[in-house]
């Protein structure tokens, strides 16, 4: 199982940072939020773009966002191996997943714990990644939602029978419990399990 660590719950994300580079963590998830698609804000890109000086990790860039071609042309400029923003933004969805493929980077569409596995379907062609959402996204440290299992399932169902490479990642509230929920899955996402974690490595390796 590939592990992505998301640093939205640091308090202190340069030192959390450089302790992940210690560790054989796969991606650093980073979430980014406008205060629109997602009441909360993260920090501005001219901020965040500081990343590269304290992580040597490939990016897993999370756009909770409501224009995601404002951020794609940013967020490509960096280590960056997979964009993924929202699949509810309908209408916008094709040109923002040609736009981050322009910039040669796989591309994902996440969907909300109420947007149906069905939803992507007419993606499916162009797309690298599913980031399936186990909590409702704007904020770190939220309860895995149980349902997430079925949606897994289904998911995975889709996928063969579509006999793709799409890769599955699974984002919010994972730990050591409730991984089991998550076998379906290629990536797990996890930030505060990580984060509070005494050693990082061990609740990496709790993940695998
Ligand atoms: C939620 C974010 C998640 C979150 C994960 O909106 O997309 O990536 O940071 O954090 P935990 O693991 O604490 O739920
Ligand atoms: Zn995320």
């Amino acid at each position: 199982m590939k592990v992505s660590a998301s640093f939205l719950s640091s308090s202190n994300v340069p030192m959390d940072l450089r302790r992940l580079n210690e560790t054989d963590v796969d991606y650093i998830h980073v979430d980014v939020m406008d205060g629109k698609f997602v009441p909360n804000k993260t920090m501005p890109f001219s901020e965040m773009k500081n990343i590269y000086k304290f992580t040597n990790k490939r990016l897993d860039v999370h756009l909770m966002v409501e224009d995601p071609k404002k951020y794609i042309p940013l967020y490509a400029e960096l280590n960056t191996e997979y964009i993924t923003f929202h699949v509810e933004l309908m209408d916008q969805v094709e040109e923002n997943l040609e736009l981050i493929k322009s910039y040669g980077i796989k591309c994902g569409l996440a969907i909300k714990p109420g947007t149906p596995v069905k939803s992507i379907v007419p993606y499916l062609p162009l797309l690298d990644l599913v980031l399936v959402m186990s909590v409702e996204p704007g904020k770190g440290g939220q309860e895995f939602i149980p349902g997430t299992k079925d949606k897994l399932l289904e998911l995975r169902a889709l996928l063969d029978s579509y006999d793709s490479n799409i890769v599955v990642n699974v984002d919010g509230g994972i730990n050591q419990d409730t991984k089991k929920f998550c076998e379906l899955s290629d990536i797990l996402t996890a930030g505060s399990y990580i984060i509070r974690g005494e050693s990082f490595q061990e609740q990496i390796d709790g993940l695998r």
